[in-house]
Protein backbone atom coordinates (compact mmCIF):
# COMPACT_ATOMS: atom_id res chain seq x y z
CA UNK A 1 0.00 0.00 0.00
CA UNK A 2 3.14 2.11 1.29
CA UNK A 3 4.84 1.19 -2.73
CA UNK A 4 1.10 2.27 -4.39
CA UNK A 5 0.76 5.74 -1.98
CA UNK A 6 4.44 6.31 -3.08
CA UNK A 7 3.94 6.08 -7.08
CA UNK A 8 1.10 8.00 -6.86
CA UNK A 9 2.73 10.69 -5.45
CA UNK A 10 5.43 10.25 -7.95
CA UNK A 11 2.69 10.53 -10.74
CA UNK A 12 1.22 13.70 -9.43
CA UNK A 13 2.13 16.80 -11.33
CA UNK A 14 1.04 20.48 -10.93
CA UNK A 15 -0.80 21.43 -13.57
CA UNK A 16 -1.73 24.10 -15.49
CA UNK A 17 -5.76 23.79 -15.31
CA UNK A 18 -6.76 25.73 -12.11
CA UNK A 19 -5.13 25.19 -9.17
CA UNK A 20 -5.03 21.52 -9.27
CA UNK A 21 -2.39 19.01 -9.19
CA UNK A 22 -3.30 15.74 -12.62
CA UNK A 23 -1.89 12.51 -12.45
CA UNK A 24 -0.53 11.34 -15.62
CA UNK A 25 -1.39 8.13 -16.91
CA UNK A 26 1.13 5.74 -17.86
CA UNK A 27 1.65 5.16 -21.31
CA UNK A 28 -1.23 3.36 -23.56
CA UNK A 29 -3.40 2.43 -20.48
CA UNK A 30 -6.33 3.98 -19.66
CA UNK A 31 -8.27 3.85 -16.03
CA UNK A 32 -11.61 1.75 -16.04
CA UNK A 33 -14.00 2.37 -13.37
CA UNK A 34 -16.95 0.97 -13.51
CA UNK A 35 -20.21 2.21 -11.88
CA UNK A 36 -22.89 -0.13 -10.55
CA UNK A 37 -25.17 -0.38 -7.54
CA UNK A 38 -27.55 -3.62 -7.09
CA UNK A 39 -30.40 -1.93 -6.77
CA UNK A 40 -31.51 0.42 -9.54
CA UNK A 41 -32.85 3.98 -9.53
CA UNK A 42 -30.04 4.96 -7.07
CA UNK A 43 -28.28 7.35 -9.18
CA UNK A 44 -25.53 5.73 -10.88
CA UNK A 45 -26.23 7.36 -14.52
CA UNK A 46 -26.12 11.00 -12.95
CA UNK A 47 -23.17 10.07 -10.80
CA UNK A 48 -21.26 8.78 -13.80
CA UNK A 49 -21.81 11.50 -15.59
CA UNK A 50 -21.51 14.49 -13.23
CA UNK A 51 -17.82 12.38 -12.05
CA UNK A 52 -16.98 12.61 -16.03
CA UNK A 53 -16.81 16.40 -15.89
CA UNK A 54 -15.87 16.87 -12.73
CA UNK A 55 -12.91 14.88 -13.89
CA UNK A 56 -12.91 16.47 -16.90
CA UNK A 57 -12.70 20.03 -15.05
CA UNK A 58 -9.54 18.56 -13.35
CA UNK A 59 -7.62 17.94 -16.77
CA UNK A 60 -8.73 14.40 -17.33
CA UNK A 61 -9.96 13.17 -20.51
CA UNK A 62 -12.72 11.13 -20.24
CA UNK A 63 -14.41 8.76 -21.83
CA UNK A 64 -18.25 7.46 -20.77
CA UNK A 65 -19.36 4.23 -22.19
CA UNK A 66 -23.06 3.41 -21.48
CA UNK A 67 -23.29 -0.50 -20.79
CA UNK A 68 -26.95 -0.05 -19.83
CA UNK A 69 -27.96 -2.70 -22.10
CA UNK A 70 -31.93 -2.17 -21.46
CA UNK A 71 -32.23 1.43 -20.73
CA UNK A 72 -29.12 3.52 -21.68
CA UNK A 73 -29.70 7.01 -20.39
CA UNK A 74 -26.42 8.68 -20.67
CA UNK A 75 -26.76 10.99 -23.36
CA UNK A 76 -30.48 11.47 -22.13
CA UNK A 77 -28.49 12.81 -18.90
CA UNK A 78 -25.79 14.33 -20.63
CA UNK A 79 -28.78 16.41 -22.36
CA UNK A 80 -27.16 15.30 -26.28
CA UNK A 81 -28.08 12.85 -28.68
CA UNK A 82 -25.98 9.71 -29.52
CA UNK A 83 -27.00 8.05 -32.85
CA UNK A 84 -24.42 5.14 -33.09
CA UNK A 85 -23.43 2.55 -30.64
CA UNK A 86 -20.72 0.07 -31.02
CA UNK A 87 -22.14 -2.50 -32.56
CA UNK A 88 -22.43 0.33 -35.65
CA UNK A 89 -18.66 -0.50 -35.83
CA UNK A 90 -19.05 -3.85 -36.84
CA UNK A 91 -22.39 -3.59 -38.67
CA UNK A 92 -22.18 -0.27 -40.88
CA UNK A 93 -17.89 -0.46 -41.15
CA UNK A 94 -18.21 2.75 -38.82
CA UNK A 95 -14.61 3.84 -37.15
CA UNK A 96 -14.66 4.52 -33.73
CA UNK A 97 -14.27 7.91 -33.53
CA UNK A 98 -17.35 8.23 -35.56
CA UNK A 99 -19.25 6.52 -33.10
CA UNK A 100 -18.28 8.08 -30.75
CA UNK A 101 -20.11 11.07 -29.39
CA UNK A 102 -18.73 14.50 -28.11
CA UNK A 103 -19.91 15.82 -24.74
CA UNK A 104 -19.20 19.07 -22.26
CA UNK A 105 -15.60 19.79 -21.26
CA UNK A 106 -14.38 17.39 -24.25
CA UNK A 107 -15.87 13.80 -22.65
CA UNK A 108 -16.72 11.73 -25.00
CA UNK A 109 -19.45 8.66 -24.65
CA UNK A 110 -20.11 5.60 -26.50
CA UNK A 111 -23.81 3.56 -25.84
CA UNK A 112 -23.05 -0.03 -26.00
CA UNK A 113 -26.13 -0.58 -27.78
CA UNK A 114 -29.00 -2.94 -26.47
CA UNK A 115 -27.19 -5.77 -29.24
CA UNK A 116 -24.41 -5.81 -27.61
CA UNK A 117 -24.69 -9.34 -26.17
CA UNK A 118 -24.50 -10.48 -29.61
CA UNK A 119 -20.69 -9.46 -29.12
CA UNK A 120 -20.72 -12.83 -28.12
CA UNK A 121 -21.66 -14.81 -31.28
CA UNK A 122 -18.79 -12.88 -33.02
CA UNK A 123 -16.06 -14.45 -34.80
CA UNK A 124 -12.52 -13.68 -33.53
CA UNK A 125 -11.41 -11.30 -36.28
CA UNK A 126 -14.80 -9.41 -35.73
CA UNK A 127 -13.84 -9.33 -31.98
CA UNK A 128 -10.30 -8.58 -33.03
CA UNK A 129 -11.66 -5.59 -34.93
CA UNK A 130 -14.04 -3.94 -32.31
CA UNK A 131 -10.62 -4.49 -29.33
CA UNK A 132 -8.78 -3.02 -31.79
CA UNK A 133 -10.87 -0.44 -32.38
CA UNK A 134 -11.71 0.56 -28.86
CA UNK A 135 -7.98 0.07 -27.52
CA UNK A 136 -7.55 3.37 -29.75
CA UNK A 137 -9.20 5.22 -26.47
CA UNK A 138 -5.81 3.93 -24.14
CA UNK A 139 -3.88 6.41 -26.19
CA UNK A 140 -6.54 9.27 -26.00
CA UNK A 141 -8.07 8.64 -22.50
CA UNK A 142 -6.82 8.98 -18.71
CA UNK A 143 -10.24 7.46 -17.40
CA UNK A 144 -13.03 5.69 -18.73
CA UNK A 145 -16.27 5.38 -16.95
CA UNK A 146 -18.50 2.55 -17.45
CA UNK A 147 -22.12 2.77 -16.29
CA UNK A 148 -23.87 -0.19 -15.91
CA UNK A 149 -27.51 -1.22 -15.60
CA UNK A 150 -29.26 -2.68 -12.41
CA UNK A 151 -29.20 -5.67 -10.99
CA UNK A 152 -27.18 -8.96 -10.92
CA UNK A 153 -27.35 -10.69 -13.73
CA UNK A 154 -24.35 -11.72 -15.81
CA UNK A 155 -24.31 -8.36 -18.64
CA UNK A 156 -23.59 -6.50 -15.36
CA UNK A 157 -21.19 -8.62 -13.26
CA UNK A 158 -19.08 -8.96 -16.47
CA UNK A 159 -18.59 -5.17 -16.97
CA UNK A 160 -17.83 -5.46 -12.83
CA UNK A 161 -15.35 -7.87 -12.51
CA UNK A 162 -13.37 -7.07 -15.99
CA UNK A 163 -12.72 -3.55 -14.59
CA UNK A 164 -9.98 -2.06 -13.07
CA UNK A 165 -12.02 -0.48 -10.10
CA UNK A 166 -15.91 -0.81 -9.25
CA UNK A 167 -17.52 2.09 -7.34
CA UNK A 168 -20.92 0.71 -6.05
CA UNK A 169 -23.41 3.22 -5.23
CA UNK A 170 -26.07 3.25 -2.45
CA UNK A 171 -28.59 5.25 -1.23
CA UNK A 172 -29.33 4.80 2.57
CA UNK A 173 -32.03 3.50 2.09
CA UNK A 174 -32.29 -0.73 3.65
CA UNK A 175 -32.79 -1.73 0.08
CA UNK A 176 -30.21 -0.53 -1.31
CA UNK A 177 -28.28 -1.52 1.06
CA UNK A 178 -29.01 -5.33 0.77
CA UNK A 179 -28.97 -5.25 -2.92
CA UNK A 180 -24.85 -3.37 -2.61
CA UNK A 181 -24.18 -6.40 -0.32
CA UNK A 182 -25.75 -8.69 -2.89
CA UNK A 183 -23.63 -7.06 -5.20
CA UNK A 184 -20.43 -7.58 -3.29
CA UNK A 185 -20.80 -11.32 -2.36
CA UNK A 186 -21.36 -11.65 -6.18
CA UNK A 187 -18.25 -9.77 -6.82
CA UNK A 188 -16.63 -12.36 -4.71
CA UNK A 189 -18.17 -15.31 -6.07
CA UNK A 190 -17.45 -14.59 -9.30
CA UNK A 191 -13.54 -13.89 -8.04
CA UNK A 192 -13.04 -10.30 -8.22
CA UNK A 193 -10.02 -9.24 -6.56
CA UNK A 194 -9.76 -5.41 -6.36
CA UNK A 195 -11.26 -3.52 -2.85
CA UNK A 196 -14.55 -2.01 -3.85
CA UNK A 197 -15.14 1.90 -3.68
CA UNK A 198 -18.89 2.47 -2.07
CA UNK A 199 -20.35 6.31 -2.81
CA UNK A 200 -23.65 6.64 -0.70
CA UNK A 201 -26.23 8.88 -2.67
CA UNK A 202 -29.30 10.89 -1.61
CA UNK A 203 -27.96 11.63 1.94
CA UNK A 204 -30.64 13.60 3.86
CA UNK A 205 -28.80 13.82 7.34
CA UNK A 206 -25.48 15.15 8.73
CA UNK A 207 -23.80 11.93 9.23
CA UNK A 208 -25.96 9.43 7.81
CA UNK A 209 -22.93 8.82 4.45
CA UNK A 210 -20.28 8.07 7.42
CA UNK A 211 -22.72 5.29 8.67
CA UNK A 212 -24.01 3.84 5.80
CA UNK A 213 -20.29 3.34 4.69
CA UNK A 214 -19.14 2.21 8.04
CA UNK A 215 -22.09 -0.78 7.74
CA UNK A 216 -21.43 -1.59 4.63
CA UNK A 217 -17.49 -1.52 4.87
CA UNK A 218 -17.55 -3.68 8.34
CA UNK A 219 -19.82 -6.79 7.01
CA UNK A 220 -18.53 -6.61 3.66
CA UNK A 221 -14.71 -7.21 5.68
CA UNK A 222 -16.46 -9.72 8.44
CA UNK A 223 -18.66 -11.99 6.24
CA UNK A 224 -17.24 -11.96 2.67
CA UNK A 225 -13.30 -10.40 3.63
CA UNK A 226 -13.70 -7.84 0.74
CA UNK A 227 -12.18 -4.30 1.48
CA UNK A 228 -14.66 -1.50 1.04
CA UNK A 229 -13.23 1.86 0.65
CA UNK A 230 -15.50 4.45 1.08
CA UNK A 231 -14.83 7.31 -1.13
CA UNK A 232 -17.57 9.40 -0.37
CA UNK A 233 -21.33 10.38 0.19
CA UNK A 234 -23.59 12.72 -1.82
CA UNK A 235 -26.20 14.66 -0.42
CA UNK A 236 -30.14 14.48 -1.69
CA UNK A 237 -30.21 17.76 -4.38
CA UNK A 238 -33.91 19.07 -5.33
CA UNK A 239 -31.47 20.58 -8.06
CA UNK A 240 -30.33 17.17 -9.25
CA UNK A 241 -33.95 16.69 -10.02
CA UNK A 242 -34.28 19.82 -11.81
CA UNK A 243 -31.32 19.05 -13.89
CA UNK A 244 -32.50 15.76 -14.89
CA UNK A 245 -35.48 17.18 -16.16
CA UNK A 246 -34.24 19.98 -18.44
CA UNK A 247 -31.99 17.44 -19.40
CA UNK A 248 -28.60 19.27 -18.26
CA UNK A 249 -25.78 17.78 -16.50
CA UNK A 250 -25.81 18.65 -12.36
CA UNK A 251 -22.35 20.33 -12.68
CA UNK A 252 -23.50 22.28 -15.71
CA UNK A 253 -26.69 23.40 -14.65
CA UNK A 254 -25.96 24.39 -10.36
CA UNK A 255 -22.16 24.24 -10.49
CA UNK A 256 -22.53 25.53 -6.57
CA UNK A 257 -25.29 22.94 -5.10
CA UNK A 258 -24.46 20.93 -2.55
CA UNK A 259 -24.61 18.01 -4.46
CA UNK A 260 -22.18 19.56 -7.05
CA UNK A 261 -19.23 20.19 -4.39
CA UNK A 262 -19.95 15.95 -2.83
CA UNK A 263 -18.98 14.68 -6.92
CA UNK A 264 -16.43 17.55 -6.94
CA UNK A 265 -14.79 15.74 -3.51
CA UNK A 266 -15.51 12.11 -4.75
CA UNK A 267 -13.61 13.30 -8.24
CA UNK A 268 -10.70 14.83 -5.81
CA UNK A 269 -10.61 11.50 -4.06
CA UNK A 270 -10.50 9.47 -7.13
CA UNK A 271 -7.43 11.42 -8.74
CA UNK A 272 -5.81 12.02 -5.51
CA UNK A 273 -6.77 9.44 -3.41
CA UNK A 274 -4.06 6.74 -2.72
CA UNK A 275 -5.80 3.56 -3.13
CA UNK A 276 -5.84 3.48 -7.30
CA UNK A 277 -4.52 0.78 -8.73
CA UNK A 278 -2.33 0.23 -11.99
CA UNK A 279 -4.63 0.73 -14.56
CA UNK A 280 -4.89 -2.15 -17.33
CA UNK A 281 -6.34 -0.58 -19.55
CA UNK A 282 -9.87 -0.30 -22.21
CA UNK A 283 -8.11 -3.08 -24.07
CA UNK A 284 -8.19 -5.46 -21.54
CA UNK A 285 -11.22 -4.22 -20.02
CA UNK A 286 -13.13 -5.22 -23.43
CA UNK A 287 -11.01 -8.65 -23.81
CA UNK A 288 -11.60 -10.08 -20.40
CA UNK A 289 -15.98 -8.52 -20.62
CA UNK A 290 -15.72 -10.87 -24.14
CA UNK A 291 -13.57 -13.64 -22.94
CA UNK A 292 -16.73 -14.11 -20.09
CA UNK A 293 -19.28 -14.15 -22.84
CA UNK A 294 -17.79 -16.76 -24.67
CA UNK A 295 -17.27 -19.24 -21.17
N1 LIG B 1 -28.45 13.13 -4.99
C1 LIG B 1 -29.69 13.11 -5.48
N2 LIG B 1 -30.62 14.01 -5.04
C2 LIG B 1 -31.90 13.98 -5.53
N3 LIG B 1 -32.33 13.11 -6.44
C3 LIG B 1 -31.48 12.20 -6.91
C4 LIG B 1 -30.11 12.14 -6.47
N4 LIG B 1 -29.51 11.13 -7.14
C5 LIG B 1 -30.44 10.58 -7.95
N5 LIG B 1 -31.64 11.21 -7.82
C6 LIG B 1 -32.90 10.89 -8.50
O1 LIG B 1 -32.86 9.53 -8.90
C7 LIG B 1 -33.18 9.43 -10.29
C8 LIG B 1 -32.49 8.23 -10.87
O2 LIG B 1 -31.11 8.53 -11.05
P1 LIG B 1 -30.24 7.73 -12.13
O3 LIG B 1 -30.95 7.61 -13.43
O4 LIG B 1 -28.91 8.36 -12.14
O5 LIG B 1 -30.18 6.30 -11.43
P2 LIG B 1 -29.62 4.93 -12.01
O6 LIG B 1 -29.04 4.19 -10.85
O7 LIG B 1 -28.74 5.19 -13.16
O8 LIG B 1 -30.95 4.20 -12.50
P3 LIG B 1 -31.01 2.84 -13.38
O9 LIG B 1 -30.75 1.71 -12.43
O10 LIG B 1 -32.43 2.84 -13.88
O11 LIG B 1 -29.99 2.95 -14.46
C9 LIG B 1 -32.76 10.77 -10.87
O12 LIG B 1 -33.46 11.04 -12.07
C10 LIG B 1 -33.14 11.72 -9.77
O13 LIG B 1 -34.52 12.02 -9.84
MG1 LIG C 1 -28.79 4.43 -15.15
Amino acid sequence: MADQAEKLRQLVQKSKVGEAAIITKPANKARVITVTSGKGGVGKTNFTVNLAISLAKLGQKVLIIDADLGTANVDVVLGRTSKYNLLNILEDGLAINEAVSEGPYGIKYLSGGSGIHHLANLTDSQLFSIISQISLFDDWADTILIDTGAGLNRNVLNFVIAADEVIIITTPEPTAITDAYAMMKAYINNNGTSPLKLVVNRVIEVGEGEMVTDKLVKAAFRFLGLSVIGIGFIYEDRNLIKAVKNQKPLLLAFPDTLASKCINNIAQNILFGNYAVPPRGIKGFFSRVFDFWRQ
